[in-house]
């Protein structure tokens, strides 16, 4: 598995859990997230200095600031140098406000869509002059088949799969690898206060199958795995069958 990683979104629920995950076995880190978060950052890398003995630096981006993004990255990484980057950041936005204002849908496809689409290819072309390097990005089964109670959300996430299956077909063959991490329903900031969550996941748990996904460099990575025959199911289900479901 690649050393050096850097992880956007690491203030997150799943990005901190992954994060202290790679620095229990032994990564170096690179904690990326919003400029707001950077007190929270400050203390997470203490804590995983702390914790592991883990060598810890902190930059700070807003994923919308596109002009940041190669700098960020320079900064970070050697020229030269193989490294891996999680992307955990993300938004989930209520779907009513989102079908209702324009601008809100447009700011919330950006944040889960466009800006990581643009950061993963800078940094793409970063691993291809190194020669190697692991790209991770955090999709959702909800990407995998539109459905009424969150479908705009669930867009961002097929176009960031989209990409990624992409990235994977452009790099097969060489030392780059991609991996999509579609976790289920998880407890974090992101779903506090959201009821009636099937199979809610404990994020350290999560992290611990993500970062095995991410040793094994696996192409795509349900997680818990359950979430695979579901999805599976519900992508193949016929539609007379699934206009009827209340999802
Ligand atoms: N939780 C789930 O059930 C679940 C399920 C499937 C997929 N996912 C995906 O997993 C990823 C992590 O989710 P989570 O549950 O850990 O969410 P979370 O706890 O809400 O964390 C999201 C992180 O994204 C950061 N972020 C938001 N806007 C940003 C921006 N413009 N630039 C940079 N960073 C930004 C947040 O920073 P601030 O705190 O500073 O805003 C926060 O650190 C997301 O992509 C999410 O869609 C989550």
């Amino acid at each position: 598995m690649i050393r050096h990683w850097l992880v956007v979104g690491a203030t997150g629920g799943i990005g901190t859990a992954v994060a202290r995950e790679l620095a229990k076995r032994g990564c170096p880190l690179t904690l990326i997230d919003r400029p707001d978060s950077e007190h929270t950052l400050a203390e997470n890398a203490r804590d995983l200095e702390v914790r592991y003995q883990a060598e810890v630096s902190v930059a700070m981006l807003d994923v919308l600031e596109y002009d940041a993004h190669a700098r960020v990255l320079d900064d970070a990484v050697t020229a030269g140098e193989s490294f891996g980057v999680v992307l955990a950041h993300g938004v989930m936005w209520p779907q009513d406000e989102l079908q209702r204002d324009s601008q809100t849908l447009r700011r919330h496809h950006e944040i889960n869509a466009t800006a990581p689409m643009a950061f993963l290819e800078r940094a793409a072309e970063r691993m291809e002059t190194a020669g190697r390097g692991q790209i991770v990005a955090l999709g959702s089964p909800a990407g995998d088949r539109g459905r009424r109670s969150n479908y705009l959300y669930g867009a961002d996430k097929a176009a960031l799969h989209c990409q990624l299956e992409g990235m994977r077909h452009r790099f097969a063959g060489t030392g780059i690898t991609v991996t999509t991490i579609k976790p289920g329903p998880t407890r974090t900031p992101m779903t506090a206060g959201m009821d009636k969550l099937p199979l809610l996941a404990e994020p350290a748990d999560q992290a611990r199958r993500i970062v095995d996904g991410i040793e094994k460099r696996k192409s795509v990575v349900y997680t818990p795995p359950v979430w695979w025959p579901i999805m599976h199911a519900i992508r193949h289900l016929p539609r007379f069958i699934y206009d009827r479901l209340d999802l």
